[in-house]
């Protein structure tokens, strides 16, 4: 005997089934008013355009930025001739490199950044202590364990190199006379710095043009104002939408990583051990007390602004809390850059995510960062989110590639 009763049950156990599968995912909750506004102020559309740079001439001079687009992939600007910008800046990798900490001459103690939209940052490094791109520029080439150029050396390059010496010169005017091997007078020393910095200030031109393009995200938050159905690649899964309003509300990432670059350019404790067998980095406290002694910062005579207003350094943040605070770096484009922090501590964006849910006390400074106490599928969502940031640059092809 079939059908009757048990037919009757099977039915409805299959109907209340069905039923249960939709009240498990269930149409995405309608946005708050205050949650669009933070998704539009994460939006690449609310970027507004790359500020000038005062205290570079040629900061936007498009003979600058071939030159310095040359200068950024050539080897010959360090000592074993090996190493460039791009050894640790790979145009592949969002400009950083896959590596915990970086490798020049030597291994070195920090995560190569990356250097898409860094042009916006007021400061540079991961302690934040230069203050311009073409300050920060001079330093990998001196430094000893990335490309170890003296000034002289680097001046010399150029003067060897017509195409380089005609770019140079129709920038800058003549290329200074340079020292031999002896010992340098004051005057020829202080020649060759301006010449070394402004190889630094053409390298600069060539770094402002690498800008974060759209993602699913910015298409997403795009289409949150329009009436039409959206394109489908301007679509969010479920986990990725869910995701953002753990973002925004209870996981409270937003309050580091806002605005449009997911950074606030500033400088936080957020309890990331120091890497096996380093000893725990100061942070932003020694920024601070480097970039007002640093000979480049923007109160120097190197500077092209006669204004030299400084505000930002003037009125920059200091004390206590800055122990141990690293620079918030932008959350777009993670793919294929781990591992993570300022020395590659963490090699998984889950793992990143587990960090922040227990935010242990930190063991030296003290940890801003509050435990979150999300469950493993929040903690999923989240990541599905962070996925939504990959995208393209919005740099023309022919500057991501060697010249
Ligand atoms: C050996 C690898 C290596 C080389 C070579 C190198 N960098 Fe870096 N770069 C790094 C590391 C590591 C950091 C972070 C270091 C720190 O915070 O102390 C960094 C930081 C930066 C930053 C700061 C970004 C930010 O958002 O604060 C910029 C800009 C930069 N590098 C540009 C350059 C340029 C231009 C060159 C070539 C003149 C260069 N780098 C050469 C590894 C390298
Ligand atoms: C108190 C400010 C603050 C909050 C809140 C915060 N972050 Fe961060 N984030 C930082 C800083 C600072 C770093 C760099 C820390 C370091 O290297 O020591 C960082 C690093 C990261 C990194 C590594 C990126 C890289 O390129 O190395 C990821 C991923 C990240 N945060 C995601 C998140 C997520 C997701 C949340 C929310 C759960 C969040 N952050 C909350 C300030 C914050």
């Amino acid at each position: 005997m079939r059908g009757g009763l048990p037919g009757l049950i099977v039915l409805l156990l299959a109907l209340a089934g069905a039923g249960a599968i939709h009240m498990n995912a269930p149409p995405p909750a309608p946005w708050s008013d205050d949650e669009l506004k933070a998704i539009q102020s994460l939006s690449l559309s609310a970027l507004p355009p790359l500020p000038s740079d005062p205290s570079n001439a040629v900061a936007n001079n498009p003979v600058a930025q071939r030159f310095g687009h040359r200068l950024f992939f050539d080897a010959r600007l360090s000592a074993n001739g090996a190493v460039s910008c791009a050894t640790c800046h790979q145009p592949s990798m969002r400009f950083a490199d896959d590596l915990p900490r970086a490798v020049g001459l030597a291994i070195g103690t920090f995560n190569s950044m990356s250097l898409v939209g860094t042009a916006y940052s007021p400061w540079y490094f991961w302690n934040g202590r230069q203050d311009s791109l073409w300050a920060q520029a001079t330093s990998p080439l001196e430094s000893a364990i990335e490309q170890g150029v003296s000034r002289a050396q680097a001046a010399r390059l150029i003067a060897g190199d017509p195409t380089y010496l005609a770019a140079y010169q129709a920038l800058f005017g003549p290329l200074p006379p340079l020292p031999g091997e002896a010992p340098e007078t004051g005057q020829e020393e202080a020649a060759v710095t301006e010449a070394f910095v402004n190889i630094a200030k053409a390298i600069a031109a060539y770094e402002r043009l690498l800008l974060p393009g759209e993602t699913r995200f910015d298409r997403y938050a795009a289409s949150l104002g329009q009436d039409e159905a959206s394109a489908p690649d301007a679509q969010l899964s479920h986990p990725e939408t869910e995701g953002l309003r753990l973002f925004i509300g209870k996981a409270q990432c937003i309050n580091c990583h806002n605005g449009p670059l997911f950074t606030n350019h500033e400088f936080h404790n957020t309890g990331v051990l120091p890497a096996i067998g380093a000893l725990p980095d100061k942070g932003r406290a020694e920024g601070v007390r480097l970039i007002l002694k640093d000979s480049f910062n923007c109160f120097s005579a190197h500077s092209d602004d006669p204004d030299k207003n400084c505000l930002e350094l003037r009125f920059m943040r200091t004390g206590d809390d800055l122990v141990a605070a690293q620079k918030t770096p932008s959350l777009r484009n993670l793919k294929g850059t781990a591992p993570y922090m300022h020395a590659g501590q963490i090699d998984t964006l889950a793992e990143a995510l587990a960090h922040y849910n227990r935010a242990r006390d930190a063991i030296v400074g003290h940890n801003e960062a509050k435990p979150l106490g999300l469950l493993p599928y929040e903690l999923k969502r989240l990541e599905a989110f962070l996925s939504t940031l990959d995208g393209p640059l919005a740099t023309a092809p022919e500057w991501l590639a060697p010249p």
